[in-house]
């Protein structure tokens, strides 16, 4: 039974403590293993986790400070941990088949395994049973999250619970007075299915996520679930003061779209001002009463209570939504409060400021269904990923500008390199296309302008469809940076 809306505490996931601080950086480990939770009231959800929890631990980090995290995998398949929104170098960027081969592999291929072919060939498995991460983190202070890419089986992996949050702050933005302490909430939001039995149920064609990739037929285009969980929790309530607040949403889900909006008691709409977008603060703030957001994107957000009558609610609603899908979570504005936060006129100088005429490129890709293996896929350029072909090779230092057309929703995401909107279907920009972003939705039909500078480090990386059925399908293809 799935319980009333904004009964449950909205849970912060708590924040992972260092193994190690000396010598300018910090280290951190985790585990990556099975447990369980109880996220609807009386049953247990068995779960692929981070350190044992969903979300998983929060890592907390300053701009140009290095973290490295050594992940040991106890799951039972190889798995990939890429950190979304950082600028990596390649070796750390999680490509789809860097894998963190499993624990225990031999042991269970041992027994009945045909060990003729790679993955599954005992010698194969040799030291990775760890690996070691490391983020520069030399980039504008954001939310980030880390999550499974493991090829052909990412989207199965992050709804079992593989995804986790890290912030990036520095000086600069803690000095602007925004809200802060218990007054900024990560809201990790993704939809989940259950099984009767409370475990998640997910239409994969190889339920052990081992062999073969997909989902069934009618999941296609993308699994949705029923229940929409904030931070782990279903349709969570948050006590509030009267008092401003900065919420750091991501759209954890595979598929879903939302457009978010806040609604009081009686009927209306608190304004979003957003002030960040993917890769950190804009110039100034945008105001929003509806705000998209698309499977990978997070937007920086302040709300105000201030208005709001001690003891009553404002929900957080989804418009794209219907029955129990259109609530997201609730706030209970709990009492008054002082309030000397504030939202600058000017959040940021420092955002790039790319023209057209720096380009020295411009690429056209299509975003597409189509054919691949003799199934349904979902293409690039006509093409599904193949790790052994070279798709875009760009300069380092260039700028290019990428035109991308669509036939349905696809929010396409470029690692490393944060990016700005220019144009959507020849017309300008969205209010909430403005800052700098690493995931844009394209919208059926639509033809998407882009502009971006290739920097910070060479090598091998992806761009590809965040919608992570889409990616496991094939959307996805390689960036290489020489
Ligand atoms: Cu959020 Cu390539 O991933
Ligand atoms: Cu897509």
């Amino acid at each position: 039974p799935l319980p009333p809306p904004f009964q449950v505490p909205l849970p912060i996931p708590s924040v992972l403590t260092p193994v190690s601080t000396a010598g300018g950086a910090d280290r951190y480990a985790i585990t990556q293993r099975a447990a369980s939770a109880e996220i609807l009231p009386g049953v247990r959800t068995p779960l692929w986790t981070y350190a044992g929890t969903f979300p998983g631990p929060t890592i907390e980090s300053r701009r140009g400070r290095p973290v490295t995290v050594t992940h040991r995998n106890e799951l039972p398949v190889p798995t990939v941990v890429h950190l979304h929104g950082g600028r990596t170098p390649a070796a750390s960027d999680g490509y789809p088949t860097d894998l963190v081969l499993p624990e225990g592999r031999e042991a269970t291929t041992h027994m009945g395994h045909d060990s003729a072919h790679g993955m599954h060939d005992p010698r194969a498995v040799v030291t990775e049973l760890t690996r070691d991460y490391t983020f520069p983190l030399d980039q504008r202070p954001t939310l980030l999250w880390y999550h499974d890419h493991r090829m052909d089986f990412t989207a199965p992996a992050i709804w079992r619970g593989l995804a986790g949050l890290q912030i990036v702050r520095d000086d600069a933005e803690e000095a602007l007075g925004l809200p802060s302490g218990p007054r900024e909430l990560p809201l990790m939001i993704a939809d989940r299915a259950f099984a009767a039995d409370g475990g998640l149920a997910y239409p994969a064609l190889d339920p052990t996520l081992r062999e073969r990739p997909g989902v069934s037929e009618p999941y296609l285009a993308g699994v949705l679930g029923d229940v929409i969980l904030v931070n782990g929790a279903p349709w969570p309530v948050h006590e509030a003061d009267a008092a401003r607040y900065r919420l750091r949403v991501l759209n954890a889900s595979n598929a879903r779209h939302y457009e978010l909006e806040a609604v009081t008691d009686d009927g209306h709409r608190l304004d979003l001002v957003q002030i960040g977008a993917d890769q950190g603060l804009l110039a100034t703030p945008v105001t929003h009463k509806v705000l998209p957001i698309a499977p990978a994107e997070r937007y920086d957000v302040i709300i105000d209570f201030s208005g709001v009558p001690i003891g009553s609610r404002v929900r957080i609603v989804n418009g794209l939504g219907s029955g129990r899908t259109r609530d997201v979570m609730a706030f209970r504005v709990a009492r008054k409060a002082t309030d000397d936060s504030r939202i600058p006129r000017t959040l940021s100088h420092d955002l790039p400021a790319w023209r057209r005429s720096d380009a020295v490129r411009v690429r056209d890709f299509s975003f597409r269904t189509g054919r691949m293996h003799g199934g349904h896929g979902w293409l690039i350029g006509g093409l599904p990923f193949d790790p052994a072909r070279s798709d875009v090779t760009a300069g380092l230092g260039d700028v290019e500008v990428w035109r991308m057309v669509a036939d349905v929703h696809h929010p396409v995401h470029l690692h490393l390199v944060g990016f700005q909107v220019l144009s959507r279907s020849g017309r300008p920009p969205l209010p909430h296309d403005a800052g700098l972003k690493d995931t844009v939705s394209l919208r059926p039909g639509e033809s998407v302008e882009i502009i971006t500078r290739f920097d910070g480090y060479r090598g091998r990386y992806l761009f590809h469809c965040h919608n992570a059925e889409h990616e496991d399908m094939g959307m996805m293809a390689n960036l290489e940076v020489i």
